[in-house]
């Protein structure tokens, strides 16, 4: 290597490790100079062209609706007139020419920067198919394996900054194949669509992928069966944040045995995502008293992934 790409080399890494940094304390966006020409090097799709930016996320230089537009802070994001040493983040000229995605800048470390493909290098849709065939011919539990109509892997957009987490088929969902499409789906379709979010741009998906008879509650020697499904669907899909839908969801996930009532309003981890917990929407049509409940848990969701929040609640 002759030295002026050692040196180049020598940027790109410090430069690496100085978003990275910047990412740990929090910055998801940060002000660049417009320039006519690409970035040098774009996160890359399997096939080596650009990857897309993930659904839920900004282009670069374009604001989603509902997300303050250029210049104006996001939600946990210094106002103008605040300082901002403290946030490790610094206002400058660049400010008022555009925003770009952290996430999207090469070689940004680890993180959950993706680059649109799994670490073997095969593509991300490609990754869940072959995972989704395993889980197919799963036979670890004998009796939701004689008792399904199919196994319901989960749905979505594989490059999603938000996974929702249920707890396993229903009725419905095992005759069609796709989760949460019941009368609980219709609910959680209403609290996605008040979130100002489409279920189609996010990733929905069960800790079980097989109906318990009569939609009994998971034996835990069935979660442990389906976890190594679900921890590998979670690494290929590698959400910034999880919503855990219910108690088996949230305990799951989180390997607690503590009541989703004292799980909701703190923001938990789950690796490198951050995981809300909220009550499951079968749970809401019994107890409607909790939908305000549930809209808090949402509005903290939505705080934590920069929407400016609405004031409507679900119905
Ligand atoms: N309840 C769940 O937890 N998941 C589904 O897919 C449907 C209902």
């Amino acid at each position: 290597m002759d030295e002026e790409s050692q040196r180049i080399g020598a940027w790109r890494r410090l430069l690496a490790d100085q978003l990275e940094s910047l990412r740990r304390a929090g910055v998801e966006q940060m002000a660049v100079r417009q320039t006519a020409a690409p970035p040098a090097a774009c996160p890359r799709d399997g096939n080596g062209t650009a990857a897309p930016p993930r659904a839920n996320e900004p282009r670069a230089n374009e604001p989603r609706a509902n997300e303050p537009r250029a210049n104006e802070p996001r939600a946990n994001e210094p106002r103008a007139n605040e300082p901002c040493s403290e946030r490790g983040r610094e206002r400058g000229a660049a400010d008022d020419v555009g925003t770009a995605v952290v996430a999207a800048l090469p070689d940004a470390g680890a993180g959950n920067v993706h680059r649109g493909e799994t670490a073997d290098g095969m593509g991300l849709g490609q990754s869940l198919d072959r995972l989704r065939r395993e889980v197919e011919s799963c036979a670890r539990c004998p009796e939701l394996v004689r008792n399904r109509t199919r196994t319901v892997f989960g749905v979505g957009t594989p490059r999603t900054r938000l996974c929702l987490l249920g707890e396993a088929p229903g009725a419905d969902e095992d005759r069609i194949g796709e989760p949460f499409v019941g009368r609980a789906g219709e609910l959680l379709n209403k609290m996605i669509a008040a979130c100002t979010l489409r279920r189609e741009d996010l990733y929905i998906l069960n800790v079980l992928k097989c109906r318990p008879p009569d939609n009994r509650t998971p034996e835990p020697n069935e979660v442990e069966n389906c976890r190594p499904y679900l921890e590998r669907q979670l690494d290929i899909l590698r959400p910034e944040f999880i919503c855990c839908l219910g108690a088996v969801a949230a305990q799951s996930l989180l390997r607690t045995t503590t009541p989703v009532g004292k799980l909701r309003g703190v923001v938990h981890a789950w690796k490198e995502a951050k995981v809300i917990v909220t009550y499951h929407p079968a749970y809401l049509l019994r107890s409607p008293n909790q939908k305000r409940a549930a809209w808090d848990d949402l509005q903290l969701l939505m705080a934590q992934m920069g929407i400016s929040v609405p004031h409507s609640q679900p119905g």
